[in-house]
């Protein structure tokens, strides 16, 4: 037997039982002849005490332990001496004195350390060595916080009826707006199977196939440019349902991460229960973003209307041409130094702006950039409707709304971390609602989808197809969280007629719509139900909940940020004879 007792498991309970331990050495350390180490495995560490009264035999094996090795211990549980107990380890309150040892399996020394709090080394070194990397209590901490979460998740859903369904991975393109993974066909030469995206198209016919409550923890794959909050492989809580209006699916999931998050994260506070609701527009036109961060407030104010009358230039001359002027307020941040200011305005124009015009207000009047452009009555009118006071600063962007409402929504992030103003251990979550149906795609100058293809339009608004297909409004909606988007769902379309207008808007001709997307098509022709549904992202989740800055940390073996498993050393050349197989041939 390997082991009566887990490392972690140890306490003053245990005192006088003879133990036999297994795990990997974390330190070692020689105090006049007395040899300790800190013994670890998944479940914590304990303290290992070796006597100079040991046989011979068993002093020469510890003499030559060294970090990383994996040892077997058999040894007697010891309250430690008074004084000597250390309170922030666990099992601080005991030691096991060592009456035999044996070495399990040596270690070269390792590339860089896995105990204690050093800095962590490059994370392409980690990523190399993840197998290593991983023994990390805190990359271990993550793994198992991952697996509460999943298994929270399946219980959850599995109690109300949900079956878990699992569907291929070798599929045809499902568009969700990124390039597709493809796989040449051996067999069909010239033909490729795609990864899904998502198992959208499938968990829509698994409701025509009458499977009512259906969920997967899903794989979903998308060749797109990698962010800390992207991975080309990525996972999903999928989920669909019959017979449902927007609100069934979306009280659903709220009540699986109001329940989830104290059983598994009793450190987070959601910020309000029921979680609020905001249309897409409201999010934009308050926050800036459709992902808006509500932990804090700093919300876009609109006052066009207190420089109606204004000579400054940049105002007057936004108002002139349609645009809009509006503002954020932050707080205590008049005595921001110049080059402070200059950085906040580079990083206006960085998110589109032409400039930031920004006004301190101080006990001994207004400052800054645009002070002497705004009038006694301009500053009475602007403090009333932002709320500002002396010691806030004022920061303007006067241009087209979406420019502006896209800067300050920006500048709020970045003055969330300058001015620390949110609490990491908040989840602000909210529900983003009535999407706009299409987004106009100025570079190929056609409609495209803002949700994805399968979405239903809102029924008040299909008469406006052919007239203004941008104000159709849809059954979409997106769970946030603290600035980041979580979820995304939606009503799907389950008849022939609309979801065929749908192809048609976004451009594609007869035959295509025909050969992409012909079985589902017909799907929708055998009595196809009302549906609808939402995919949580796990990834950009857990990471929340570990308090880890991407989601790389909460994935056991993450690419790179470019895309490459430094690992495996994927992807990687292959054999001539496979890619001859494969009908494959390249190309200069
Ligand atoms: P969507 O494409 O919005 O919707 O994705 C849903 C959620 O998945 C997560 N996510 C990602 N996580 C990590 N890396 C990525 N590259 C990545 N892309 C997306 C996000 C996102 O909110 N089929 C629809 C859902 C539906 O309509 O039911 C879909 O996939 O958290
Ligand atoms: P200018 O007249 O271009 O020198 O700008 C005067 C001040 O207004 C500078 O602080 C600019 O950064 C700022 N500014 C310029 N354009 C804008 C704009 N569109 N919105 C807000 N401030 C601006």
């Amino acid at each position: 037997m390997y082991r009566t007792h887990t490392c972690g498991e140890l306490r003053a309970s245990h005192a006088g039982q003879t133990v036999t331990l297994a795990g990997w050495v974390n330190r070692r350390r020689d105090h006049g002849g007395v040899v300790f180490f800190d013994l670890r495995d998944r479940y914590g560490v304990v303290q290992v005490t070796v006597n100079p009264t040991l046989s011979r035999e068993v002093l020469d094996k510890v003499a030559n332990v060294r970090m990383e090795w994996a040892l077997g211990i058999e040894g007697v549980v010891q309250k430690r001496p008074e004084g000597m107990a250390n309170p922030k380890m666990a099992t601080g309150e005991v030691e096991v004195v060592a009456r035999d040892v044996k070495v399990l399996n040596p270690s070269k020394v390792l590339p860089f350390m896995v105990s204690g709090d050093n800095d962590l080394p490059d994370e392409n070194m980690r990523l190399k060595y993840r197998y290593l990397d991983l023994r990390r209590e805190r990359m271990t901490r993550n793994m198992i916080l991952r697996h509460k979460v999943i298994k929270f998740m399946r219980d959850y859903l599995d109690e109300r009826g949900f079956i878990e369904i699992e569907t291929p991975i070798l599929f045809k393109a499902t568009p969700e707006g990124a390039r597709d993974y493809i796989v040449p066909s051996r067999l069909y030469p010239g033909q490729f199977y795609a990864l899904p995206q998502s198992p959208q198209q499938l968990k829509q016919l698994l409701m025509v196939a009458g499977m009512d409550k259906y969920f997967q923890i899903a794989r979903c794959f998308r060749d797109e440019d990698l962010r800390g909050d992207r991975q080309p492989e990525f996972t999903q809580l999928d989920l669909e349902m019959s017979f449902v209006h927007r609100d069934d699916v979306l009280d659903l999931v709220e009540g699986l991460y109001n329940a989830m998050i104290p059983a598994v994260a009793p450190h987070k506070k959601i910020k309000s229960i029921p979680w609020p609701k905001l249309s897409y527009r409201e999010a934009v036109e308050r926050f800036g973003t459709d992902k808006p961060d509500l932990r804090f407030g700093m919300e876009l104010t609109d006052v066009s209307d207190v420089f109606a009358k204004s000579e400054f230039k940049v105002f007057k001359s936004a108002l002139e041409a349609g645009g809009v002027i509006k503002c954020i307020v932050a707080p205590k941040a008049a005595e921001m130094s110049r080059r402070e200011v200059d950085a906040l305005t580079e990083s206006a124009k960085g998110l589109g702006a032409k400039g930031l015009a920004v006004v301190a207000v101080t006990a001994e009047g207004l400052k800054g950039s645009a002070a002497k452009f705004v009038t006694e009555e301009e500053i009475a009118a602007l403090k009333s409707k932002t709320g500002a006071g002396v010691g806030d600063l004022i920061l303007f962007a006067a241009d087209e709304r979406a420019v502006v409402n896209k800067a300050l929504g920006g500048l709020r992030l970045i003055l969330r971390d300058q001015l620390n103003l949110a609490d990491k251990d908040v989840m602000a979550f909210a529900w983003i609602v009535d999407f706009p149906m299409f987004a106009w795609n100025e570079e190929e100058q056609r409609w495209d989808a803002e949700h994805h293809p399968f979405t239903m339009p809102q029924l008040a608004d299909l008469d406006k197809f052919d007239t203004d297909p941008g104000s159709i409004l849809s059954d979409a909606y997106d769970m946030v969280c603290n600035g980041y988007e979580m979820a995304s769902g939606s009503i799907r379309i389950h008849r022939r007629d609309i979801q065929n207008k749908i192809f048609q808007m976004l451009g594609h001709s007869e035959e295509a719509i025909k050969a992409k997307f012909g079985h589902m098509l017909e799907a929708f022709e055998y009595g196809a139900p009302p549906h609808g549904g939402m995919a949580p992202g796990i990834d950009r989740l857990v990471m929340l909940l570990a308090d880890e800055p991407n989601i790389r940390e909460v994935i056991a073996f993450p690419k790179n940020q470019a895309g490459r498993d430094v690992m495996a050393d994927a992807p990687s050349e292959v054999d001539p004879k496979q890619l001859k197989e494969l009908h494959i041939q390249f190309r200069d």
